[in-house]
């Protein structure tokens, strides 16, 4: 499928209306019961302006948002897919332009993504080869673009989990690693030479190696760097510490940070943001074996911090706990990191939105303007500094567990020992909205590619 900007030609036209604006539809219209709400939608058939006419609501102009153009798209989308048309022409409403553009281009190629790798039954391939957009180039390239590192990483989050190893995702990253993207891949030697004592501790029970990986892009007189830094369990089986089935099932999810930072570089070629960007994340699995690491155990991370195993089912905070600590040493101006960290961030927000850790409001009003302009739900939460009470260890700097309550403000906290005194950081608790279970507009069930978009943006904008 491939988009182009032009002004509208072949057989089907979709356009996009506002409720009750429904100027040269309006038999059409009446007779089926279309008035231009969110989530309508008319298959016309009036041979002016076109054989076909595909018209979706906006609901009410006063209360437009592009979130609702984007999913409007998305619905436009799948209408195409199942009329088995080959070529559609949109008009983004008027508005702001570039906006609109990318959000119908986002919005189509986003609701089409399918994971059909394991099917071996053909299904019926995607007819739909070109979509016109009526909209400036660069911005149907810039939807185009998001939408492809969005959906790399719903690959990389769907494929299973003994496919998606960390040697499998250090590949991926080499994969993308072209036009002036570096990348440097550790192994377990260099990972143990380094110090990375949290990574090699959570690693030393699986017989699959970790890696760690570090992207690099540089930007033509930039004078910011910013350092994206991933969670990349590839499995969390919770190790020793052992989880139920059911809270095992979807743990294949939990790289979802390192391949968010994997489609986010994917991208920066294409994009060249005026900032330079460090893409970090460490891989491993988490699982029980003779050697795992165990409860009681003392691990070291790169900054010589220590860290008392409470729970083995606290992983990510360790192997972070080292990625944090090589991103301070590149001295980046800030650090963003995206982690499947806790359940109890589930619990607190529910299956569709992020949690956002910073003691930045400039970081964290960034990244909130972002999100919000590509229709991703980040919500505030507090580094509540009396917690740390909580990860205080009697033998070690601090243990990896708080227990229940606050639980993903004490992992956030945990974190924070872990980035150096002065560099802004912001922390994203993606745990929720990494995989959904079913459909969301626009987000078929599994791998979401979350914050993909937002970061994206977010860098775009510095
Ligand atoms: N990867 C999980 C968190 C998670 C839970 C992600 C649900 C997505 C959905 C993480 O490693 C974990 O197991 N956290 C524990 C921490 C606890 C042992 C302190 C948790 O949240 O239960
Ligand atoms: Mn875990
Ligand atoms: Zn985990």
């Amino acid at each position: 499928m491939k988009f182009i900007a032009g002004t509208p030609k072949g057989e089907t036209v979709v356009k996009f209306v506002y409720e009750g604006e429904l100027d040269g539809i309006r038999d059409d219209a009446k007779a089926n019961n279309f008035s231009g709400k969110e989530r309508e939608l008319l298959v016309a058939y009036p041979g002016k302006p076109a054989k076909r006419l595909i018209v979706a609501g906006l609901g009410r102009k006063e209360k437009f948002t592009t979130e609702k153009l984007r999913r409007a798209a998305a619905q436009v989308g799948q209408r195409a897919r199942s009329l088995d048309l080959a070529e559609i022409s949109c008009v983004p409403p008027s508005g702001d332009r570039a906006e609109n553009t990318q959000a119908v281009v986002e919005g189509i190629a986003l609701a089409l993504y399918e994971y059909k790798r394991w099917k071996s039954k053909q299904h019926k391939p995607l007819k739909l080869q070109t979509v016109r957009v009526d909209g400036d180039a660069d911005a149907v390239r810039r939807g185009e673009v998001y939408a492809r590192a969005t959906c790399l990483t719903r690959d990389l989050v769907n494929d299973p989990p003994s496919v998606c190893t960390p040697r499998y995702l250090a590949d991926a990253a080499k994969k993308i690693a072209k036009n002036g993207i570096a990348i440097k891949i550790f192994d377990e030697k260099q990972i143990k030479k380094m110090g990375m004592g949290g990574l090699e501790g959570v690693a030393i029970g699986s017989t699959e190696p970790p890696r760690f990986v570090h992207l690099s892009y540089k930007a033509p007189g930039a004078r910011r760097t910013v350092a994206i830094v991933g969670k990349g369990i590839t499995f969390d089986s919770g190790g020793l510490c052992l989880k139920p089935a059911d809270g095992m099932l979807n743990m294949k999810d939990d790289m979802s940070g390192a391949g968010a930072v994997i489609g986010i570089f994917s991208a920066l070629a294409e994009l060249k943001p005026r900032v330079n960007v460090h893409g970090i994340f460490a891989a491993t699995e988490n699982m029980p074996g003779g050697s795992a690491y165990k409860t009681r155990d003392v691990l070291r991370a790169m900054n010589g911090k220590t860290m008392e195993i409470i729970n083995t089912d606290a992983e990510g905070r360790l192997i972070l706990a080292d990625a944090l600590s090589y991103a301070s040493r590149l001295k980046p101006s800030e650090i963003i990191d995206m982690a499947t960290l806790t359940g109890a961030c589930v619990v607190a927000l529910g299956p569709d939105m992020s949690a956002i850790f910073t003691a930045s409001d400039k970081l964290q009003k960034g990244i909130l303007s972002a999100a919000k302009a590509q229709g991703e739900k980040v919500w505030p939460m507090p580094l509540e500094n009396e917690y740390m009470e909580m990860i205080k260890s009697d033998v070690a700097d601090m243990k990896n567990s708080g227990g229940r309550w606050g639980g993903a403000i004490t992992a956030a906290l945990f974190l924070r020992e872990f980035v150096d005194e002065g560099i802004p950081w912001a922390h994203l608790d993606i745990a929720g909205p990494a995989l959904v279970e079913s459909d969301r507009p626009y987000r078929p069930a599994g791998g979401t590619g979350v914050m993909v978009r937002t970061l994206l943006r977010y860098l775009e904008e510095q």
